[in-house]
């Protein structure tokens, strides 16, 4: 396997190889002569910060990048004051952007101090022109920049980065390549976000991830199974299958499997507890996919599916491809056939051309569907895609104002929805040391919701029964004997 191969055996006199993931490991191998050299000249490791925003993606890409940091030979620090600060970002609304160049600002001053910082840069906002463009011209002193489609190459770039004072950028508009057996570090010991496939090709007309994500590729089942079972070995219990639209999955690939039949295969590995996916598209969601969740004894209960709009005049001019009334009907699908599901979503305020019937429709369907949770987002103008340039664009205030309304709707019903469990006693994986008080641990139902309650450290990672004493709203508290 190449995660155990050991760096100090690379031959570096040879030309790098050329095939990957081999090419990479003879990269690690190379930075790893800076930071022996490093530690000779300092009596200590070189230290590197990753800062990651955005969506499970990045948090599973970020793994990745400091896994290679560690292999390498870094000591990783939350501190920026570092030899090496990644800021892995997202650009899916316009206010991620701006905390990346704000951070910018703060990261030149502690550079001027430290002149042998580098900063890097990687994840969907670089595989904008505008903001590569931004860089070049106003924050010459980052070093490293590169995008989506290039991660896998991050120790050569690096390598590159550390024998040069220019700045390097290296990006990519395409790729049809899948690096896998690259090192990663998990977060969590017991649970692992996997890929499932990468992109999207959905286009709704407000996103810009189809534009820095790439068109849909699949991962093979074969290469997905094996990393899930090996994870397993590892100690993982529970799996989030990640993708933007893990309903399409294995539509493109050369032997054709669906979700659902993916997901079958997962649940038969022994060892494994929970499986979980995340996103669903509600245009895609099939009814095999329904009867596999309602039949299987791993898969979570939790659906989190996307609504945006509840307007069908809206979701057409979105380019969602369902209605109104169909999103319902599938709700009330998934609910007859899982009746404790719990149901999460996103949803926009403030779409080109939303009147106030557009958001009482939105406000219709809370109401109906009675989420656990919702994300709720501000309508954010990305260029690039057909919306920014939509006629109507909804003032400010208008917006602000129906944003406060559907917040408080969506807490008063996710409130009352998600107490529903009150005074049972269900399953719950420990993640944790409760943040705020140390006596306590935080545990995730299947259905996705925390639990606090008393207990040692040495439940984390287990599966256990906690009593849902009483509900806070947005969690529990409990207790465990
Ligand atoms: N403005 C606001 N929210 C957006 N999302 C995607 N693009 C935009 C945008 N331009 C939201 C959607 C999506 C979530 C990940 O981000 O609700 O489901
Ligand atoms: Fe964006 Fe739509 Fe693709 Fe989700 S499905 S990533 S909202 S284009």
């Amino acid at each position: 396997m190449y995660n155990e191969i050991n760096l100090d055996n690379i031959d570096l006199r040879q030309e790098p190889p050329l095939e990957e993931p081999a090419r990479q490991y003879y990269f690690m191998a190379e930075c790893r002569q800076y930071t022996k050299r490093f530690f000779e000249e300092n009596g200590r490791l070189p230290s590197a910060s990753v800062h990651t925003f955005g969506c499970q993606m990045n948090a599973r890409d970020s793994e990745k990048l400091i896994g290679i940091l560690e292999k390498i030979g870094y000591e990783m620090t939350e501190d920026e004051h570092a030899e090496l600060v990644l800021y892995n970002t997202c650009t899916v609304r316009d206010n991620a952007n701006q905390k990346v160049y704000g951070r910018l600002g703060f990261l030149n001053t502690i550079k001027k101090k430290n002149p042998h910082m580098k900063i890097a840069l990687c994840g969907c906002m670089m595989q904008e022109p505008s903001v590569v463009e931004k860089l070049q011209k106003s924050y010459r002193f980052v070093d490293l920049v590169f995008g989506t489609h290039n991660i896998y190459k991050f120790a050569e770039l690096l390598a590159s980065s550390l024998e040069s004072d220019r700045m390097i950028i290296d990006i990519w508009k395409e790729t049809d390549k899948i690096v896998e057996e690259l090192p990663a570090d998990r977060k969590f010991f017991f649970k692992s976000g996997v890929n499932i496939m990468y992109g999207c090709n959905n286009f709704c007309s407000y996103c810009i991830v189809p534009y820095v994500r790439g068109r849909e590729r699949s991962r093979k089942p074969e290469d997905i199974l094996q990393e899930i079972r090996r994870l397993v070995q590892d100690g993982v219990v529970e799996v989030m299958l990640l993708g933007q639209n893990v309903n399409s999955y294995g539509k493109n690939l050369e032997h054709p499997i669906s979700f659902a039949e993916l997901l079958q295969e997962v649940e038969k590995i022994e060892g494994l507890e929970r499986i979980r996916f995340m996103t669903s598209h509600p245009k895609d969601l099939s009814d095999e996919l329904i009867e596999v969740m309602k039949n299987s004894e791993k898969i979570c209960r939790h659906m989190h599916l996307p609504l945006q709009s509840g307007s069908s005049r809206l979701l057409k001019i979105m380019n969602r491809r369902y209605t109104k009334e169909q999103y319902l009907a599938l709700v009330e699908k998934l609910r007859n056939a899982i009746p404790d599901i719990s149901l999460t979503t996103d949803i926009i305020v403030g779409f080109p051309g939303e009147t106030e019937e557009d958001f009482r429709e939105t406000l219709d369907v809370v109401r109906k569907v009675r989420y656990d949770s919702a994300f709720t987002f501000i309508y954010s103008k990305r260029t690039g895609t057909p919306a920014a340039v939509m006629e109507n664009q909804v003032p400010e205030d208008v917006v602000k104002e129906r944003f406060d309304r559907l917040l408080q709707k969506v807490q008063e019903i996710s409130k009352r929805t998600s107490s529903r469990f009150e005074g049972q006693t269900m399953p719950v994986l420990v993640e944790q040391v409760n943040e705020q008080d140390s006596r306590l641990l935080t545990g995730r139902l299947s259905n996705n919701l925390l639990v606090h309650f008393p207990g040692t450290e040495n439940l984390i990672g287990k599966i256990i029964d906690v009593k849902l004493e009483e509900s806070k709203g947005f969690y529990y508290m409990g207790s465990y004997k």
